[in-house]
């Protein structure tokens, strides 16, 4: 597994009296297949995790990720940690299914028919080779996070990182990502609310006002966080 290291992290947003310092110090080595990510809303989980693919660079300390610098190489940092967010509208960005898993590939050399080769895989893996042609936005929640999810995988990333990925979705499609999060051979660093996700984790972090609070198998960090929150 990837080797990602978090050394002495501070960030802080805004400037002047806006100013709003949301992680303070945190220092972890993360090496583990599944991760967890836990805490009350604003407590710089987003943040956290923001920092592993360098879509925020900390304002004090420095992230690697297999010795790459995201303050330095950002791109390569990017190939390898590929990050999915909340609400799929969010990164869906073109009009069917298959053309917006196959704008992931732009880029990358690849000829026409490897391109469309690897779309293909890639829609059959995660459920939605029926639905190749269809307009995503009329995809349902579930499918539309699967979506968001085929088109960073199909980048072939060495991590995932998924902020809350099941947030949005009924508990049906909650739980066909699930299934499929659960299946991925890929190092995930996965932040969720929803605490019966992390079964079988390796670790989770627990945060709280912007520091790193408690780090362990998920029932102990479960039961530090629900301490937290009584
Ligand atoms: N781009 C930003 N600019 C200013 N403040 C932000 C920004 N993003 C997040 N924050 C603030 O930082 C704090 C931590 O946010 P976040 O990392 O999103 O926490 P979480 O994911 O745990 O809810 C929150 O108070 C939030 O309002
Ligand atoms: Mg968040």
């Amino acid at each position: 597994m990837p080797v990602i290291d978090i050394e002495r992290v501070s960030h802080t947003y805004g400037e002047g009296t806006s100013r709003r310092t949301v992680l303070r110090d945190v220092t972890v080595t993360l090496t583990e297949q599944r991760i967890g990510i836990i805490g009350a809303n604003g407590s710089g989980k987003s943040t956290f995790v923001r920092l592993l693919n360098g879509l925020v660079v900390p304002t004090q300390g420095a992230v690697t990720v297999d010795g790459l610098d995201t303050r330095r190489h950002a791109r390569e940092v990017r190939r390898r940690v590929g990050f999915c967010f909340t609400d799929p509208d969010a990164q869906i960005v073109m009009p069917t299914v298959a053309e917006d898993v196959a704008f992931g590939l732009r880029r990358r050399g690849l000829g026409k028919a490897e391109a469309a080769a690897r779309v293909r895989e890639t829609l059959e893996a995660y459920g939605l080779a029926d639905h190749a042609d269809h307009p995503a936005h009329l995809l349902s929640g579930g499918q539309k996070q699967l979506l968001a999810l085929s088109s960073v995988l199909v980048t072939d990333p060495e991590v995932l990182v998924l902020d809350e990925p099941t947030t949005l979705l009924d508990l049906r499609n909650a739980a066909a990502v699930q299934r499929v999060v659960r299946g991925l051979p890929h190092q995930v660093v996965l932040v969720t609310h929803h605490l019966d996700l992390l079964d079988g984790f390796d670790r989770v972090l627990v945060f709280d006002e912007a520091r790193l609070v408690h780090d362990g198998p998920p029932h102990a960090a479960v039961e530090h966080y629900r301490k937290l929150m009584s």
